[in-house]
């Protein structure tokens, strides 16, 4: 292992997109409160790592994203629901278990292992801080879609007063979630079904509205038509992805290289930068940003964005 190292104001900076002063400005609390102190692992510990990563490639060794997963969400969510109801109010019962503490992790480009088991979650919540200030502010709305557990949501309720915060998902529990978190916090939320296979028409977005997918549309595979086609029909003010993006990997590079056919193999998200880019070159849409993030749980980096906004000009036609 290498000798022990920080992620500082700089270094989160980088890894975000953005500058030191904005990481000092917006994330000034989760600066002080978390540790992010890390190892790198080189040698056998990171050959073990690797390997990890590589049998994951064998068959059945992963599940696979679809519509087959629905009730393993639906039972997720329900347990985080029950946790929260326990909980009298804890907001760290909605983290999602797959974050699970204490794990090695993709850190630019290397596998580290932290200091504090729970980097993972305390990178999250100092990730979303920056992101709420640099894409998030200003809106009358948001709209989480594939909001899950609803840590998001409840972080961007208590954030930004002033603006309706709407999480959907596909599991019913995502929106008892958010009941919940009404009844509890008193907060302007609400939410309810969707699908990204089908989006409801009849779901219409507020005039203005900022739009968040995070680790959502990892879900759909290929199959972003649908939702893409909803959003130009809505004229969201600006729609931020956060997502692994499987175009910003780099094949020549070995953990990448491990990274990207994980992310295959899952069915992820695939062809959404492409097909953004396409619309871009046709004058639909405005790119206002496209970056690789180089943090990620164990197998594949997550946390690399798009953002972008509807012209509401017309594509050319073929
Ligand atoms: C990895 S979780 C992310 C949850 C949340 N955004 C977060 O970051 O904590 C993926 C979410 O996408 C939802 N999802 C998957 N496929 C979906 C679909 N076709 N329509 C709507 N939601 C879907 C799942 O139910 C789940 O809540």
């Amino acid at each position: 292992m290498s000798d022990p190292r920080t992620l500082d104001a700089a270094a989160l900076a980088a890894l975000f997109g953005g500058s030191e002063s904005q990481v000092r400005q917006w994330c000034a609390p989760q600066l002080v409160a978390f540790d992010f102190g890390y190892h790198v692992l080189d040698g056998a510990t990171r050959d073990a790592c690797l390997l990890e990563a590589i049998r994951r490639l064998d068959p059945y060794k992963v599940s696979v994203a679809g519509a087959d997963r629905k009730p393993e969400w639906e039972a997720g969510w329900s347990e985080n629901l029950a946790e929260f109801l326990a909980s009298d109010g804890d907001l760290d019962a909605l983290v999602p278990k797959y974050i699970r503490p204490g794990e090695w992790i993709r850190l630019n480009g290397a596998y580290v292992q932290p200091t504090d088991p729970h980097f993972v979650k305390n990178y999250t919540k100092t990730f979303r801080a920056w992101l709420m200030g640099r894409f998030l502010t200003g809106y009358p709305a948001l709209y989480e879609f594939g909001c899950g557990s609803c840590s998001h949501v409840a972080a961007f309720a208590a954030g930004l007063p002033g603006c309706r915060v709407h999480g959907f998902d596909w599991a019913d529990a995502s929106a008892r979630i958010i009941d919940a978190l009404a009844q509890r916090f008193g907060w302007q939320v609400g939410g309810g079904h969707f699908d990204f296979f089908n989006p409801d028409p009849a779901l219409r977005l507020e005039p203005g509205a900022v739009v968040l997918t995070f680790g959502a549309l990892e879900q759909v595979g290929e199959r972003i038509g649908p939702f893409l086609d909803y959003l130009l029909a809505n004229m969201p003010a600006r729609c931020v992805h956060v997502e692994g993006l499987e175009e910003l990997y780099d094949d020549d590079d070995l953990l990448d290289a491990v990274a990207v056919r994980y992310h295959r193999k899952r069915n992820y998200l695939s062809g959404l930068v492409s097909r953004l880019r396409e619309l871009e070159r046709q004058g639909v849409v405005e790119i206002e940003a496209l970056h690789r993030h180089r943090f990620g749980t164990r197998f594949d980096d997550t946390f690399s964005y798009v953002v972008w906004r509807p012209t509401g000009r017309a594509g050319r036609q073929p």
